[in-house]
């Protein structure tokens, strides 16, 4: 059933890219995605790109994991399907489209001008975000709980993730939780990780209103569809998340996080009533407190969920997602820091990336002559995922395909099976996974780039903690991607160290349960401002030997003769 939504905007929103010039444009464009259409009506001037005029359209989603810098090739729309005129391709669009693409119409949304364009298809949206939704259970009384008790009867958790939004709602008097809603961070639109929405904050002045705006109607909207209509609406929420997104949820400037030395300008647990942030809760809104800019109240929620604060087994939690966060308790100290490890595992850097979507390929293995893969939903392949990247590259390094540096370079005595899929890509050596998708040199880069800062970091918090990696007891593995990934093509690829499989656990969205935890269980609340005060955090940027470290790290492990 379609829908059909008519936006007066005489302005555009906000310039996300190059600007169009001054030609004739129609009143409105009209943009169809899936069974949405809106009309929105274009700037007089034509002076602002297809994905600016988006970037406040709820109903119509883009992704933008660049920020609209023209450097990603992932915001391809179909522009005036029926022809003829179209924009003549930008730069951008040249690079990133395949000629076909372009004579049918494709464009990249952030460097297509508005002029002359009267309809635009975007491909279909997908809001779903693929994470597990247990539901946690605990038993202790709480004392923010009798406070929430105070507030209403139903209380929200919620952990906002880069990527990935996540609630919990609760019932305050059998202290269950009730349901579980999870979709994609709809800031994605304004880039895919915390620097691209943190430049796109200070491009223009009203930025930081458009993303906050963004989070606030995206909480809104999940805390009703949570309540389901129930009356009264829910009390408390508790937030937790990186620390730019609690900037951006509390409508502060992240500037001082996106460059050196990285300060956020707050991390301290705040309290905030219901009015402030208008989520359409009754009761206050606590935002739980962060450690440095890069070290969120996620990683502290998370590391007082999996007992860091308490187990004295040495411990090593992972959070991978477009920063690498880590943390690690070892004698009674939690050390903690944060790798720049770029966004290739959540698919943005990857020429034929994609997040955690349908169809994405999740998971390859090959078995003799046999390749299989799964796909998330099992729909046909859209790209590849960090999951299916792990285990792609593993499977390449284990057959030799790819060398320790990273180069693909096959044996003679390849297997024949990898025979077919070994081609080439504009001239350089790549490898056809599925029908037209290929993991390229270019791609391998990305990954040895991303897994090396990773991997540095957990050797710089070992040494910090003055242990060799191999005498971490528990190897904690979360965040959305983290939930995912198959440990053995991690530990493969020389992303975590070589440890016994028993020792590496998957917690599934371990920032969340500690967000559900403050709510539910006694104490929790202090403990996690305990340790924001007193953890240790590294600064690698810093660092003496990190520097060192990343560039061994940029090597694959040799293959086990
Ligand atoms: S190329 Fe358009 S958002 Fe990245």
């Amino acid at each position: 059933m379609g829908e059909e939504v008519n936006r007066e905007r005489s302005s555009g929103a906000t310039p996300v890219g190059a600007a169009a010039g001054p030609e004739t444009v129609p009143t409105t464009i009209e943009i169809a995605q899936g069974s949405a259409v809106v009309h929105l009506a274009a700037p007089k001037d034509g002076g602002t790109t297809l994905l600016a005029l988006l970037a406040e359209e709820p109903e119509i989603q883009v992704p933008a994991p660049c920020g609209g810098h023209g450097r990603c090739g992932k915001c391809a729309v179909l522009v005036n399907p029926d022809g003829p005129s179209r924009p003549e391709p930008s730069p951008a669009d040249l690079r990133f489209l395949k000629p076909f693409r372009l004579a049918e119409g494709y464009r990249l949304a952030c460097t297509c001008p508005v002029s002359g364009i009267d309809r635009v298809v975007a491909p279909p949206r997908d809001r779903s975000a693929f994470v597990k939704s247990e539901v946690p259970h605990f038993d202790a009384p709480a004392d923010v709980w009798q406070e929430a008790r105070s507030e209403g009867r139903f209380a929200v958790a919620v952990d906002i993730g880069t990527t990935t939004v996540a609630s919990y709602l609760f019932d305050t008097e059998s202290g269950e939780v009730e349901s579980v809603v999870a979709e994609m961070n709809r800031q994605g639109v304004f880039g895919a990780d915390v620097l691209s929405r943190i430049s796109f904050s200070e491009r223009a002045p009203g930025n930081l209103e458009h993303l906050s705006r963004a989070i606030r109607a995206q909480l809104t909207e999940m805390i009703a569809a949570l309540a389901g209509g129930r009356r009264p609406s829910p009390g408390m929420v508790v937030v937790t998340g990186n620390t730019t997104m609690l900037h951006l949820l509390a409508g502060v400037s992240p500037s001082g996080i996106g460059r050196a030395p990285f300060t956020p300008a707050f991390t301290e647990c705040r309290r905030l009533p219901s009015d402030e942030l208008r989520l359409g809760n009754r009761g206050s809104v606590i935002l739980l407190p962060s450690q440095a800019g890069y070290v969120g109240a996620d990683i502290m929620s998370a590391a007082v969920a999996v007992d860091m604060d308490r187990d004295p087994r040495t411990t090593l939690l992972v959070d991978i997602g477009t920063n690498g966060e880590i943390a690690l308790s070892h004698g009674g100290t939690v050390y903690t820091c944060a790798t720049a490890a770029g966004p290739a595992f959540e698919g943005a850097t990857i020429s034929s990336g994609v997040g955690g979507v349908a169809g994405a390929l999740s998971r390859w293995s090959r078995s003799g002559d046999v390749f299989s893969f799964d796909t998330i939903a099992g729909l046909p392949v859209v790209g590849i995922c960090g999951s299916g990247l792990l285990d792609l590259v593993a499977s390449l390094l284990s057959d030799e395909i790819v060398d320790e540096t990273g180069r693909i370079d096959p044996p003679r005595d390849t297997p024949a099976a990898w025979q077919p899929l070994l081609v080439e890509v504009d001239g350089a050596p790549a490898v056809r996974y599925a029908g037209g998708y290929y993991l390229t040199q270019k791609d391998l880069r990305e990954v040895q780039l991303a897994k090396a800062a990773i991997a540095a970091g957990i050797e710089i918090l070992c040494a910090e903690a003055g242990i060799e990696t191999a005498s971490i007891e528990r190897l904690v593995l979360t965040g959305g991607f983290g939930n995912h990934l198959r440990s053995e093509s991690a530990v493969r690829i020389g992303l975590l160290p070589s440890l016994p499989p028993d020792r590496i656990v998957t917690v599934d969205n371990a920032a969340g349960r500690g967000a559900v935890l403050t709510l539910r269980a006694s104490g929790t609340l202090d403990r996690i401002k305990k340790l924001a005060l007193q953890a240790r955090y590294i600064e690698l940027s810093g660092h003496a030997l990190f520097q060192e470290r990343y560039v061994e790290q940029m090597f694959f492990p040799e293959v086990d003769s």
